[in-house]
């Protein structure tokens, strides 16, 4: 369809209710706690990839006499955060559908892009920063945060999980993304040749029952519903009965007592020139 937003990939995690029910419970605080210190009530914001919008809402309940609009691609997962922003009376927040390739707002329109896990989706990381660069004004800020799949540690060993995590990122790889996007960070923003630059970065940690188990299952469930389960099959890298033994893995190691798992997040806070 010609109205359709432009995509040079397949989305890896897919929008099954699986995938956006966790992506839901992500916070502002959490996710955008680097970029928090530099926001003020009167900001435009734009929030690229914005799924659920639990982080979105979060911005706009900050940005009480600014303005914040979230751009996602998929329809379906941008009437839920509608209707949440509606139930919340957040008259500071809309969203609409669009593609971060191409993102329908004039040069400068907002003070600052924010990203949070998108751009390890994207085959074109250069394009897609450009264009959030193209919409901040002189001087205003890009913020971006992604994952770096490949610093996975847990505990206990299970090999279905290294099976897991090694399809995952081959599937990843094929779909046309970057699992790895955290560590290539510094690079994008130089390449794309910001004033100013800032990288840090910080870790997601499972280390109690409530949180293990709802890890496991949440990606066992993804395994079983989603294109993350899907791909790998269509694509030769695993069997349907070797995706349940992973999911499997997956539920049985989120009840252990013992079950540890973190991994490195990299955020990128970049300055456009005045
Ligand atoms: C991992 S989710 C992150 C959602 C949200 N930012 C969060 O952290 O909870 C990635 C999101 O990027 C969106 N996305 C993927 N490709 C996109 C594109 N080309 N333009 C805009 N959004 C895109 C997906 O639809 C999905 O909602």
């Amino acid at each position: 369809m010609a109205d359709e937003p432009l995509r040079h990939e397949l989305y890896t995690h897919g929008h099954a209710p699986a995938v956006v029910r966790q992506h839901a419970q992500r916070t502002a605080d959490e996710a955008a706690e680097f970029l928090l210190p530099h926001l003020r009530p009167d900001m435009r914001l734009l929030d690229v990839g914005c799924g659920p919008g639990s982080i979105t809402r979060g911005l706009a309940e900050r940005l009480t006499a600014g303005q914040v609009v979230g751009l996602d691609l998929s329809r379906e997962t941008l009437e839920g955060a509608r209707r949440d922003a509606l139930a919340r009376g957040l008259h500071n927040l809309r969203y609409e559908e669009g593609s971060v390739y191409e993102l329908p707002f004039a040069d400068g329109a907002f003070d600052v892009a924010y990203a949070h896990q998108v751009l390890q989706h994207l085959r074109e990381r250069d394009l897609a920063l450009r264009e959030m660069l193209r919409v901040v004004r002189p001087g205003g800020g890009v913020a971006v945060r992604e994952v770096d799949w490949s610093t996975v540690a847990y505990w206990p060993r299970d090999p279905w999980i290294d099976r897991f995590v090694e399809t995952h990122l081959r599937t990843w790889y094929r779909n046309g993304g970057e699992p790895q996007m955290g560590r290539h960070l510094r690079a994008l923003f130089n390449g794309a040749g910001v004033a100013s630059l800032q990288v840090t970065a910080s870790v997601w940690c499972y280390a109690t029952r409530e949180d293990t188990v709802e890890w496991g299952e949440s990606y066992a469930d993804r395994l079983l519903t989603s294109p993350m389960g899907e791909r790998p099959i269509e694509y030769g890298y695993a069997s349907r009965s070797e995706i349940e033994s992973m999911a499997a893995a997956l539920r049985a190691w989120g009840s252990h007592p013992d079950a540890f798992w973190v991994f490195t997040h990299v955020q990128a806070l970049g300055w456009k020139a005045r």
